[in-house]
């Protein structure tokens, strides 16, 4: 199967479904509970339309943005996701070399498999670091020194996980980290053999950032002792730039802001933590309205398309990120079909800023 079997987010995701095993598959496609949260935002940007405009010469266009003062090439980035390497052998690597291309932030999460140092090296720079603020707080501010010593300047603290939610599909797949391959997963990966000799051979995927000595980390280990003292604590030990990820009230959203947060990224984690939140595309509006139209706000979750970015750029947000189809693609191709759903997604959004009369991002919102 070559890349060029891709031409949408929804090709890669079919593909990737035959070649990953169940678990795999299941624990990055998969959302909290009965998955209506994911349902319910998938319905909400589905029913935001765009305004068509006719004879503006769009000939030439540009999908240039920036981001804490630095120029991107796309309007986009990379979610932080734990774990990418089940998606394929090197895949951390693949979304750096990405981002280092297009100039684009790579969110390297606290739960990646591939150490924090080596991953903003390969992205020269363009990597953001993730945190989950977990126990008693002893390793994850180890951690922001870790990153900071690394040159990473922005830091992206999410705050949705107090506890980490349940996924049904992935839980009867008996999916845990540290991997244990029992005799349920030998099946699915026998049954699934390229991926097992490539993933399997190339060395189980870990979590990187905790093989340090004297660290011991637990994905279950409660995150609920953070409040708002830790954010307080966080934003004198941080002297970069600092994004709060994982907010849908505006009332929170006013706090952060007024807490002297750098940014707050609209989130619902991709469904993945409370299926009854609500639709994050929905909340937009209103965080944007709180926050003030100068307030630096991104966006995630559920974004499928170009089109779908776009729309959450119109709808309020300055920057977004794509998170599981980037996986996807990986799964589906490797890094040839990484690339390949790149360039998908910003013809798909070239092509809807043609349609709706942009040149650029200059002044789009209400568009
Ligand atoms: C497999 C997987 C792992 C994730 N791991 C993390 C993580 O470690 N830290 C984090 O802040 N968000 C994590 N996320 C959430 C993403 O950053 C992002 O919010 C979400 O994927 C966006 O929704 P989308 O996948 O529908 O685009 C993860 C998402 C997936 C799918």
């Amino acid at each position: 199967m070559t890349a060029g079997a891709i031409h949408s987010a929804e090709d890669a995701r079919r593909i990737a479904r035959r070649r990953l095993p169940w678990m795999v598959f299941d624990y990055i496609d998969g959302a909290a509970g009965t998955e209506t949260g994911a349902a319910r935002n998938r319905a909400a940007l589905d029913a935001l339309t765009l305004r068509p405009r006719v004879l503006q010469d769009v000939s030439q266009r540009s999908m240039a943005s920036s981001v804490f003062g630095q120029a991107t090439e796309r309007p986009f980035g990379i979610a932080p996701m734990g774990m990418c390497n089940l998606s394929g052998p090197g895949a951390d690597l693949m979304l750096a070399r990405l981002a280092a291309r297009y100039k684009i932030p790579h969110g390297v999460s606290t739960v990646a498999s591939t150490p924090l140092e080596q991953i903003i090296e390969t992205a020269q720079g363009h990597a953001w670091f993730q945190l989950y603020f977990s126990g008693d707080g002893a390793g994850t501010f180890k951690l922001v020194e870790r990153a900071k010593s690394a040159g990473y300047q922005t830091l992206v603290l999410t705050v949705d996980v107090p506890e980490v939610g349940r996924r049904p599909r992935e839980l009867r797949h008996g999916f845990k980290m540290p991997f244990k391959i029992g005799p349920r997963q030998f099946v699915d990966f026998a049954l699934h053999p390229r991926w097992s000799i490539g993933s399997l051979l190339a060395g189980k995927p870990q979590m990187a950032n905790f093989l340090m000595d004297g660290y011991e980390f637990d994905r279950t280990e409660s995150r609920a002792k953070a409040d708002w003292s830790t954010l307080a604590r966080l934003r004198d030990a941080w002297p970069g730039n600092l994004v709060v990820k994982g907010v849908l009230d505006s009332e929170d959203a006013l706090r952060l802001k007024q807490e002297g947060v750098d940014a707050i990224q609209v989130s619902s984690h991709g469904a993945r933590q409370l299926e009854s939140a609500p639709a994050p595309i929905a909340c937009l509006a209103a965080i944007r309205e709180a926050v003030g139209p100068d307030y630096p706000l991104f966006f995630d979750s559920g974004l499928r398309s170009g089109e779908d970015a776009l729309k959450a750029l119109v709808h309020g947000a300055d920057f977004v990120f794509f998170g599981r189809i980037l996986q996807f693609a990986i799964a589906a191709a490797g890094e040839a079909g990484l690339e390949r759903l790149w360039d998908v997604l910003s013809d798909e959004m070239s092509i809807a800023m043609a349609q709706t009369g942009m040149r650029d991002l200059s002044g789009l919102r209400g568009a």
